[in-house]
C-alpha cells in the first residue's frame, strides 16, 4: 500500500475584503439564492458547456472528510442515454406512485409531482452525482488493488451538491435535485464501478416557457425558526 502523504504547510491565500464589499457580496448572493426554485419543466434550448464544467469545478472545491473528495459527476448529454434514464426512472416512479408509502406520497402531494419525468429528456444536460463509498489504491502485488476507507461520504457529497446547485443558480441556470427511488439503474446505465452509489440526478438548463412551480415551494421557514444564537 502507498505511504500517506506527509504534512507540508503552505501559505494560505485569503483575500481580505473591505466590510462594505463583504456586505455587498453577501446580500447579492442571498438575493440570487432566495430566487432559486427547483424547476421541473425545461426548455430544450442549448446551454454553454462551460457553465456546466465550471459548476462541476466549483462542486469539486468542496471540503470533504480527509480531503478524499468522494464524488463523481457524470454529465449526460447523449439523447439516447437520457431516454434510457427517463424510462428506467419512470418505471421506478410509477411503482412508487402506485404502491409506495402512503405517508411519503402525502408529503409529496403539495408538490404535484407524478411518475412522468420529462425533465430528464428535455433538459440539455443531466448531471448524475455519485458518491464513492470507498476509494481504490494499488495493492502490494503488482497490478492488484485494495479498497481505501472513505470518511464522511454522505456529508462531503451533500456539501458538494450544495455548491453545484449554488453555482448553477449563480450562472442563471435552472435545476432540480431528483432522487428516483430506488436509483440502482443509474450505475450500470452510466458505466460506473461498484464502489459508486448514485445520490442525485440533476437536469440542468433553462426553464420551459410557462414553467410553473408548486406554491408550497415558496414557503421557507422564518429566520428565527432556523437560526439560534448562543
Ligand atoms: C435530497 C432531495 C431529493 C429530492 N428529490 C426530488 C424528487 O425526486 N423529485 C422532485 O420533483 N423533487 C425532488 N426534490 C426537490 C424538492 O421537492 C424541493 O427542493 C422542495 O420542494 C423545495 O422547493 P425548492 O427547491 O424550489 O426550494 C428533492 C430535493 C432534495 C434536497
Amino acid at each position: 500500500m502507498s505511504e500517506p502523504a506527509p504534512y507540508e504547510p503552505v501559505p494560505l491565500h485569503f483575500e481580505r475584503l473591505a466590510p462594505e464589499e463583504q456586505l455587498r457580496r453577501s446580500r447579492a448572493f442571498l438575493e440570487t439564492m432566495a430566487k432559486r426554485r427547483s424547476c421541473r419543466f425545461f426548455s430544450q434550448a442549448p446551454v454553454d458547456r462551460e457553465l456546466i464544467v465550471n459548476a462541476v469545478r466549483a462542486a469539486g472545491t468542496a471540503p470533504s472528510g480527509a480531503n478524499q473528495q468522494p464524488w463523481t459527476f457524470v454529465v449526460v448529454e447523449d439523447p439516447e442515454t437520457k431516454v434510457a434514464m427517463r424510462s428506467a426512472a419512470e418505471a421506478e416512479e410509477q411503482a412508487f406512485y402506485d404502491h409506495g408509502s402512503a405517508t411519503w406520497r402525502a408529503a409529496l402531494a403539495p408538490l404535484g409531482t407524478d411518475a412522468v419525468k420529462e425533465h430528464i429528456t428535455d433538459a440539455p444536460y443531466v448531471i448524475v452525482v455519485f458518491a464513492q463509498v470507498h476509494g481504490v489504491a494499488s495493492g502490494d502485488e503488482p497490478g492488484s488493488s485494495v479498497p481505501v476507507k472513505h470518511y464522511y461520504v454522505r456529508e462531503s457529497v451533500g456539501i458538494a451538491c450544495g455548491l453545484l446547485i449554488a453555482s448553477l443558480t449563480h450562472a442563471g441556470l435552472a435545476t432540480l435535485p431528483h432522487t428516483p427511488s430506488p436509483m440502482g439503474f443509474l450505475a450500470p446505465l452510466l458505466g460506473r464501478p461498484d464502489a459508486e452509489r448514485p445520490v442525485l440526478l440533476l437536469p440542468v438548463g433553462l426553464p420551459a416557457a410557462g414553467a410553473t412551480v408548486p406554491k408550497h415551494a415558496l414557503w421557507k421557514k422564518k429566520l428565527d425558526e432556523i437560526l439560534v444564537w448562543r
